[in-house]
């Protein structure tokens, strides 16, 4: 047996995840066990969490690798200060200081950790996202496409695979980054860089992309490749800790959005701008890349792999042959990928291929038995209904759902990856008209703005959305069917105010129809989780509708829940109405008021 683990930490989203062999047994984002959304710090609590998955002892360990290469990025941060010198100057101090003592840290806080020295390996940034989308993949033989804002030196890389090798053909180097173009309009619209980049995407319908030829004439040079160059005078990150500069503002009309203001018709029309220069430049990436391996088969991973209305196009307009998508595609999936590497590569691990693909749904993050469940809830006692059969147990969720109750539904191995897929999920029926605005201020406390995503049988999905294939990630926009569209009375391209946008049904889905009739697609198939397709399926059988709202089970600010106890917790604070935890059905009006516990807030950060 050859066990590897890998390991991304001190950026952003530190996380954890064991092979064994070439095959995947845990992964899963330190956030989710340290309760702090990003957690950036050595990923301690996820590495024993994936020990304890394997059932093995530190001294078992084959290697550990770290995913990114801290001598490149230190490399990278002394070549741009000395071509920004000396405005850069503090910046490079302060990189270069967390820098040199990222690699000695990291050996330390890995000992601390296991107790033990092991034997330390180190992967290129890019090639872990390229091994954390090829090797789990349902091709032999991919071309591999990574894009993100920069890890050491790349932004973006071509390479292919075959079985267990990995090429990466040619990169774009730092500056040069979509990721960090996005990541600019992200900051300027007064969202969280690294996060905040979905909200700018769920944005973008409400606009018109009338600044994309500013940024197509004076902020960016597109090639026909896809490759690009920024002009680098407009932005900040270079010698600032800021993403923009003075004229940048100057070319889209002042400065930056505070956080937390009013969303006006400019930041909804940059969204759209951004958006479509993005897919305009994703677009030629597979296109080029397609032609220079000879392959109709794409993987991608990075941050802007995330953008899912990109990907839709990808699939709609490449001529794909297939197109499979990491769903932890941001850094998090590097740990993911650094450690599959080192299996293959180091250690020659055969690679099985899958042909639905080899991450289980996702699912590789702990579960909690329902001794446990029932363990937490006697101890906190906690009114609980015990409904053992899981025929019985779907038919009474599916009806509060038709009822219009709000569900918080934990089962089975939480997600690895941004996205609830059914494991840790708010659930809601997507044909109320309110569904949408209640579920985003009453429960998750955000923007009224954002769209929810549909999960649909995977059965019916084609009697809902455009869509050829499946989604089961929800990681692939498409547009709900013509024939279930309502003409809506207010344009989109109007005035700031979007509530009377918002609150005009736009199909006989509109909890789950963004305002260009676009949805996030999840399709839930026999691979799902199987309490959540069940559930599916009663909530079909009595309505008729085979789709729910699926939104992750957390509130803003707050990472997904992981344990009984998150999910109480989150309970408790929102407007949630009934509560599934494995076999036990809490309902919030026969709860104590004031159960759970009051310090958790304490710990959130703001969006
Ligand atoms: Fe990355």
């Amino acid at each position: 047996m050859g066990y590897v683990l890998g390991i991304s930490a001190y950026y952003h989203d530190s996380a954890a995840a064991l092979v064994r062999d070439g095959q995947i047994i845990a992964a899963a984002q330190e956030e989710r066990f340290s309760r702090k959304k990003h957690d950036p710090r050595f990923p301690q609590r996820a590495v024993n969490y994936c020990l304890g998955e394997g059932f093995i002892e530190p001294s078992e360990l084959d290697a550990v690798v770290f995913y990114d290469s801290p001598l490149l990025t230190l490399d990278r941060v002394i070549k741009n200060s000395l071509t920004v010198a000396p405005s850069g100057r503090e910046q490079f101090v302060a990189a270069s200081r967390a820098l040199l003592g990222a690699k000695a840290r990291f050996a330390q806080e890995l000992e601390a950790c296991l107790g033990e020295p092991a034997r330390l390996l180190v992967t290129h940034h890019h090639m872990a996202h390229a091994a954390s989308c090829f090797y789990p993949s349902p091709f032999e033989h991919a071309a591999i496409l990574t894009i993100d804002g920069v890890g050491e030196w790349a932004t973006c890389t071509l390479g292919v695979g075959t079985g267990t090798r990995i090429e990466l053909l040619s990169e774009l180097q730092y500056p040069h980054s979509l990721g960090l173009l996005y990541s600019a309009f992200t900051y300027y619209c007064g969202f969280k860089v690294n996060s905040g980049e979905y909200k700018l995407m769920g944005l973008a319908p409400y606009g018109q992309p009338r600044y994309a030829d500013i940024i197509r004439d004076e902020l960016i040079d597109i090639r026909d490749d896809g490759s690009l160059r920024l002009d680098t005078s407009a932005f900040g990150f270079l010698d600032s800790p800021l993403m923009t500069n003075p004229r940048f503002e100057e070319l889209f009309g002042g400065p930056a959005r505070k956080p937390d203001s009013l969303i006006t018709r400019r930041e909804m029309d940059l969204a759209a701008s951004i958006q479509v220069v993005t897919e305009e430049i994703v677009l030629k990436l597979v296109a080029h890349i397609t032609k220079l391996t000879g392959t109709k088969k794409v993987v991608m991973a990075g941050g802007v792999a995330l953008n899912c209305v990109a990907n839709g196009r990808v699939l709609r307009e490449s001529g794909l042959e297939g197109l499979f998508v990491q769903p932890a595609a941001g850094d998090a999936g590097g740990a993911l990928g650094a450690a599959l590497l080192a299996s293959h590569q180091v250690f020659d691990a055969p690679r099985k291929v899958n042909p639905r693909d080899a991450l289980s749904g996702s699912f590789l993050g702990p579960a909690f038995s329902t001794h446990e469940v029932e363990a937490y809830f006697d101890r906190e006692d906690c009114p609980s209904h015990h409904v053992p059969d899981p025929e019985e147990r779907a038919r009474i969720v599916a009806g509060a759902l038709a009822d219009g109750q709000i569900v918080g539904f934990m089962s089975g191995r939480m997600e690895f990856g941004p996205r609830a897929l059914g494991a840790r999920s708010i659930l809601g029926d997507p044909r109320r008209p309110d569904m949408q605005s209640r579920m985003n201020l009453k429960i998750k406390f955000r923007e009224s703005f954002r769209p929810f995503a549909p999960a649909v049988l995977v059965e019916h999905a084609a009697d809902y959305f455009e869509l050829e294939g499946e989604s089961p990630y929800m990681l692939l926009v498409a547009p709900v069917k013509q024939e279930r569209q309502l003409p809506m009375k207010y344009a989109v391209t109007e005035g700031d105010d979007m509530l009377p946008i918002l609150n005009q049904p736009r199909s006989d889905i509109p909890a789950v129809t963004h305002v260009d009739y676009s949805a996030r697609v999840q399709t839930v198939g026999a691979d799902a989780n199987p309490e959540f397709r069940r559930l599916l399926k009663a909530f079909h059988a009595k309505t008729g509708c085979p789709v729910l709202v699926n939104t992750s089970f957390n509130v803003r600010g707050e990472p997904i829940v992981c344990t009984p106890q998150d999910a109480y917790r989150c309970f408790m604070r929102t407007g949630i109405d009934l509560l599934v935890v494995e076999d036990r059905l809490l309902w919030k009006h026969e709860q104590r008021p004031g159960s759970g516990d009051e310090s958790w807030r304490s710990e959130y950060e703001p969006d």
